[in-house]
């Protein structure tokens, strides 16, 4: 089995609870590995496809077998667009099989630690959204992921799922590496300005998880949704594009452009602003940044 391992081969890993981190090629789950340096008494083990693929069922077993005392799951179908028409592939992954992980999890006694979406809302509160907001996801990757919170929650209530939004990080696919791309190259370029949220940076994302799982000695504490991305915010796709244009130095032009005028295949929430203060009142060790603070760190870690 492929697999990322983070162990000194002369240390007895049985010393060390297991932490299996499933997604090990995405932004999230690769911010992770490069912080768990700081974790050295955990056993961190990685899984890609490989190893666990969310298509196959089977693939549950190998969790049986590798008996985890934590289940971090970065796993996703995130394309947003072509998940309206991928619909059966993005509830298998991330509706149906969070639902089987969460079982295994209960069965094994592991703390499951679970990742969603700012998109189970529909945005049309316009101020900070709390856990205990009605849900009404807009499109089929937001109804996918909540379809994975509340069997998670159903089959496993110990499960500790985190909502979150406009994720990015130094490298994968997201807004702030495409737009530094085309901001370099293009002249003008169009950005939507009437949609509202705050981008959270990976690494704190992955902080957060890290925190949590440390926390979570008594799995009957600390379970449940909770919230959690940079603050600073609401503000737009134009505003953060705006500010990275300025962290570059760069000279494109960047215009403001209504969601009308920017077609995708599916719709958006206008606003999903996310309060955290339930993720600081639980876990009070989880540190939460302005956004602009987060973006600095971005860059500099490019730099690097
Ligand atoms: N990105 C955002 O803006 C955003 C916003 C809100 C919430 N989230 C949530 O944050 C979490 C992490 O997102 P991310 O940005 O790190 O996503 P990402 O970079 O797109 O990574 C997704 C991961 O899922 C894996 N995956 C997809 N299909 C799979 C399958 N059939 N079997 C096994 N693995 C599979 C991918 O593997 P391959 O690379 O091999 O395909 C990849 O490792 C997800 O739960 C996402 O829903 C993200």
């Amino acid at each position: 089995m492929n697999c990322i391992e983070n162990l000194n081969p002369n240390i007895s890993k049985s010393r060390f609870p297991k932490v299996l981190v499933l997604g090990k090629t995405g932004q999230l789950a690769q911010s992770i590995a490069y912080l768990i340096e700081f974790f050295p008494t955990y056993h961190f083990i990685f899984w890609g496809k490989e190893a666990f693929n969310f298509l196959n069922r089977k693939d549950t077993e190998n969790i049986l077998k590798l008996k985890p005392n934590f289940i971090l799951n970065t796993v996703a179908y995130t394309q947003v667009d072509k998940a309206e028409t991928e619909l059966e592939t993005a509830h298998y992954i991330n509706g149906f099989m969070v639902g089987e992980i969460a079982k295994i999890a209960e069965a094994i006694h592991a703390k499951f630690i679970h990742i969603s979406s700012d998109y189970v809302y529909d945005g049309q509160k316009k101020l900070p959204y709390f856990e205990t907001d009605e849900t009404h996801p807009l499109n089929v990757y937001g109804k996918t992921k909540l379809e994975g919170d509340l069997l998670a929650m159903k089959y496993n209530p110990t499960t500790t799922i985190i909502r979150t939004s406009w994720v990015y990080a130094p490298f994968g696919k997201n807004f702030f590496l495409t737009m530094k791309t085309l901001l370099a190259i293009k002249k003008e370029i169009n950005v939507v300005d009437d949609q509202f949220g705050c981008p959270t940076f990976a690494f704190d994302l992955a902080k957060c998880m890290l925190q949590i799982m440390v926390d979570s000695k008594n799995q009957n504490k600390h379970f449940g949704v909770f919230h959690y991305q940079n603050n600073g915010g609401p503000i737009s796709w134009y505003q953060f594009a705006t500010k990275i244009k300025d962290l570059y130095q760069l000279s494109c032009k960047i215009k403001p452009i209504p969601s009308k005028d920017y077609k995708t295949p599916c719709t958006r929430p206008e606003y999903s602003y996310l309060c955290t203060d339930a993720i600081k009142k639980s876990f009070p060790n989880v540190s939460i940044r302005h956004w602009e603070l987060a973006l600095q760190d971005c860059k500099s870690h490019i730099n690097n």
